[in-house]
């Protein structure tokens, strides 16, 4: 497995396997890798035969009081998990190789970002849309995958590829959980001791709304009971809890084909979601 750090080699790479007539899959992530990202890669593996890994912090994902900084990073470990996991390459570029000097191009996507995340984020969706976009011509892959756990960043670049015409398929993998149900995530490391016990309510929120939503309770009354169950935890606080559609994350009610419920709760200064899908047809 190699590791590069500039677009040139990743393309020059890619055209001697394409000369070969091999198919290539392609995991884009911010490193510090756990299972959750490994479980992509592995998909990845089974489904192309060869699998590109881009390990990149995008600056322009993060707002200005968020974590780019304090943001986990060891590529030494996540080069052990992708050659471990079978992947073939991993793109590991500087912010001047992704944004060089006088860069003012973006990709800018309204609606589906102005919600869920996007209220609070509001440059987060540019950030992510630019920079895969980007990802998607350097590397031209046949797939890109990404995580349900990011269930807004998932509809959102499904719709991108779409409206835009990148000529990829995107594959939605399941969430990967810690044993006691929290949500795998690079920014758990952030929890102490005790924020690591309340973050179990973040998870139990969840199932408590799947619970409900299979029984096909009344949206309002999900929402409610899974707030109440938020709030008995000290250290919570809500940003939002949502059941929408999953295509265009507008207010659902239960008879919708696919329905997003979807949490965000700050534990202490963590920001942590987690979310559910359900399909009713
Ligand atoms: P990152 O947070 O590193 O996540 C990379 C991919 O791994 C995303 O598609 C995410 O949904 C998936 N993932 C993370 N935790 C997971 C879990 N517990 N189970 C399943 N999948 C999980 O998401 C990003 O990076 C960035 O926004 C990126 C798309 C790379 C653009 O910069």
């Amino acid at each position: 497995m190699k590791i590069v750090k500039t677009v040139a080699e990743v393309r020059s790479i890619v055209k001697e396997w394409r000369k070969e007539g091999l198919t290539v899959g392609l995991v884009p992530t911010m490193g510090y890798l756990h299972e959750g990202h490994q479980s992509l890669i592995k998909r990845a593996v089974e489904e192309n035969d060869k699998v590109v890994v881009s390990v990149f912090v995008n600056p322009t994902q993060f707002g200005p009081n968020e974590d780019y900084e304090d943001y986990p990073r060891d590529i030494d470990k996540d080069a052990v998990l992708c050659e471990n996991t079978g992947a073939d390459l991993i793109f590991n570029p500087e912010p001047e190789e992704m944004y060089p000097e006088g860069n003012c191009s973006y990709i800018n996507m309204t609606r589906l970002t102005d919600v869920l995340c996007g209220k609070t984020r509001p440059i987060h969706f540019k950030g992510v849309c630019t920079v895969c976009g980007k990802l998607f011509h350097i590397v031209g892959p046949d797939r890109a995958y990404f995580g349900e756990k990011d269930a807004q960043q998932l509809a959102v670049i499904r719709r991108m590829v779409k409206d835009l015409n990148f000529d990829l398929t995107i594959v939605g993998c399941p969430i990967v959980r810690e044993e006691d149900g929290l949500a795998k995530s690079s920014r758990n490391t952030y929890l102490n001791e005790k924020e690591r016990v309340a973050a179990l309510v973040v998870s139990k929120s969840i199932f408590l709304g799947r619970e409900m939503l299979e029984k096909k309770a009344p949206v309002e009354d999900i929402k409610k009971a899974m707030r109440d169950l938020i709030e008995k935890e000290p250290l919570a606080k809500i940003d939002y809890v949502e059941i929408v559609d999953m295509d265009t994350l507008l207010p659902a009610e239960t008879e919708a084909d696919t329905i997003l419920c979807a949490v965000a709760v700050y534990i202490g200064k963590t920001r942590l979601i987690d979310n559910c899908i359900v399909y009713f047809n």
